[in-house]
């Protein structure tokens, strides 16, 4: 089966999209990474990709001022004259409006730094640690319109330790990310996954006995 032509949409280090790359060097991975776009022009991502022999494209948020759309227009564009099927966006930290939104439906998938539904927008761990929660994770799911929310695809969960810092828990989560963002890729592209209204429907199951309990009795 031909390969699925992803785009990977970034603002940052881009560790998430250097993941989904080296999954995806993988004779059997059903996806290629055609294009890695960032809105900012110094993304330490952007140089990552091109050493990986990627091709790389920016387009700055900047000079469209409040056009938002006008903005997203050049983005879509720019997927489309590269014949993207699929867009992962991997620490891309614009908001995105319904019109794109729509034009990407069910074929746009985000990771968030959280057990969705908890902790949707920013500082996740912070929020997590002052909560007391004990298992924390990070969540890979299509994109609609509201902020970090849409069908769930995967997730991953650390326990949380006594003395995390925002800054040890994020390293642990980040690790998470990078395990479940290519194998939920995976499954996406590999025509693995259903969208029936607000649940993701698939076959691909853990094992029936997996759990994860935090605090562990020692
Ligand atoms: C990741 O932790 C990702 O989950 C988060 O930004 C980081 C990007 O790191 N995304 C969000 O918070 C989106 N709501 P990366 O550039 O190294 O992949």
């Amino acid at each position: 089966m031909a390969k699925r032509r992803v785009a990977i949409l970034i603002s940052g280090r881009g560790s998430n999209m250097t993941a989904l790359i080296e999954a995806a060097k993988a004779a059997d991975y059903p996806a290629e990474i055609v294009l890695v776009l960032s809105n900012i022009a110094d993304a330490g991502g952007l140089a990552k990709a091109q050493q990986s022999g990627i091709k790389t494209a920016t387009i700055e948020s900047k000079p469209f001022g409040k056009d938002r759309e006008a903005f997203e227009r050049a983005m879509h564009d720019i997927l489309v004259a590269h014949d993207v099927e699929l867009v992962c966006l991997a620490g891309f930290l614009r908001l995105l409006t319904p019109w794109f939104v729509k034009q990407w439906e069910g074929k746009m998938i985000n990771i968030h730094p959280a057990l969705l539904p908890s902790y949707r927008g920013l500082h996740t761990h912070e929020r997590a640690l002052t909560d007391g929660v004990k298992i924390h994770g990070a969540t890979v799911h299509f994109v609609v319109p509201e902020v970090d929310s849409g069908p769930i695809i995967m997730q991953g969960a650390v326990a949380v330790r006594g003395d995390d810092t925002p800054d040890t828990l994020a390293a642990r989560v980040l690790g998470v990310e990078h395990r479940i963002y290519p194998d939920a890729l995976r499954l996406v592209a590999g025509g693995k996954i259903r969208i029936d209204g607000p649940v993701c429907k698939t076959d691909a199951c853990g094992s029936p006995d997996d759990a994860l309990i935090s605090p562990e009795i020692i």
